[in-house]
């Protein structure tokens, strides 16, 4: 049976262990110039409604390196612009191609294209989740601190889609995650609400970014406003003034820290200019492990049809 990628809380912990060791074998054998193509004669759509840098040209150009052929599609080109239904476009698309990679702004569309597709659909972010996005910053994660487990990792900023996902991957693998907001952009209470049913009181809930990032492993942080957020921008630079990751706070983690962004940055606002130039960051690490981990997810996803 096909297999989506909408919310990590589709995946089990296997499921998450499989893509960790796929993702770093298919960059060992990329780095040692190994030429894998699995899925020659393969088609991925990609339709995204929001800006990316990262996610799409990671998706594609980990497609195009697996032997398949990405097709970059804006809403705004398609007949769903001019009303033609998700369930039409779903049915119609899965006759062309082999995975539909999306982005966009409500969650439900994604889950709509799943639901009317026969092949995989893979959220590339909406305003509620950014599974991909996690799957390899826990690569990266593993890559540096040797494993997941007995890591505490502190989520600075906002309660936003990337923090959902967090949430998210700690209630299937029990991660240690302390997440700090100010309270009136905390995470929504229906993903609090699941993360203390699902979760041995592994994920904490606070707004005092400093006492949070005390023993932290890994110090992550976001834009304080998300795409299509931009108008609140500049009442929240009041609400998180305390919520920079600077030099002052990082030094309040444990001395072999890392800090983590998912990208795009604004220096000054959630991240220092130093804390982002630092000679030993992670960032362009991180950033890299994007396109390996997303040629574990299409490989696994498109030639498995299932997770395994
Ligand atoms: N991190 C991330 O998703 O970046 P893009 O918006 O550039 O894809
Ligand atoms: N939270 C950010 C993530 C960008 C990759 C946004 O949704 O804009």
């Amino acid at each position: 049976m096909k297999k989506d990628i909408i919310s990590l809380l589709d995946l089990k912990k296997e499921d998450f262990d499989i893509f960790f060791k796929k993702a770093i074998e298919l960059k060992k054998r990329f780095n040692q110039g190994i030429v894998d193509m699995p899925l020659k004669g393969k088609s991925l759509g990609l339709i995204f409604d929001k800006q990316s840098t990262r996610t799409r040209v990671a998706f594609e150009t980990a497609m195009i390196q697996l032997g398949g052929h990405p097709i970059f599609m804006r809403s705004e080109d398609t007949q769903v612009s001019r009303d033609e239904p998700v369930k039409d476009t779903a049915r119609v698309l899965s006759r062309y191609i082999d995975c539909l990679v999306m982005r966009t702004f409500d969650h439900t569309i994604v889950e709509e294209f799943a639901k009317n597709s026969s092949i995989p659909v893979i959220n590339a972010l909406t305003d509620s989740f950014h599974p991909c996005q996690i799957l390899s910053d826990l690569m990266t994660i593993i890559e540096k601190k040797n494993g997941y487990d007995n890591i505490k990792i502190v989520w600075v900023g906002d309660g936003n889609n990337v923090a959902n996902s967090w949430i998210n991957a700690a209630s299937v693998l029990g991660l240690e995650l302390v997440v700090a907001c100010p309270e009136k952009y905390s995470v929504k209470k229906d993903i609090i609400d699941n993360a203390f049913e699902k979760t041995k009181n592994n994920v904490v809930f606070t707004d005092d970014p400093t006492t949070a990032v005390k023993n932290a492993d890994v110090i992550y942080t976001d834009v304080w406003a998300s795409m299509g957020e931009e108008t609140e921008l500049e009442e929240k630079h009041r609400a998180f003034k305390e919520f920079q990751v600077n030099k002052e706070l990082v030094a309040k983690a444990k001395d072999d820290a890392i800090v983590m962004h998912c990208l795009p940055a604004h220096r000054g606002e959630e991240i220092s200019e130093d804390v982002l130039e630092a000679e030993n960051s992670v960032f362009w690490d991180q950033a890299e492990n994007k396109r390996h981990m997303h040629k574990a997810i299409l490989e696994t996803l498109i030639s498995h049809n299932g997770y395994t």
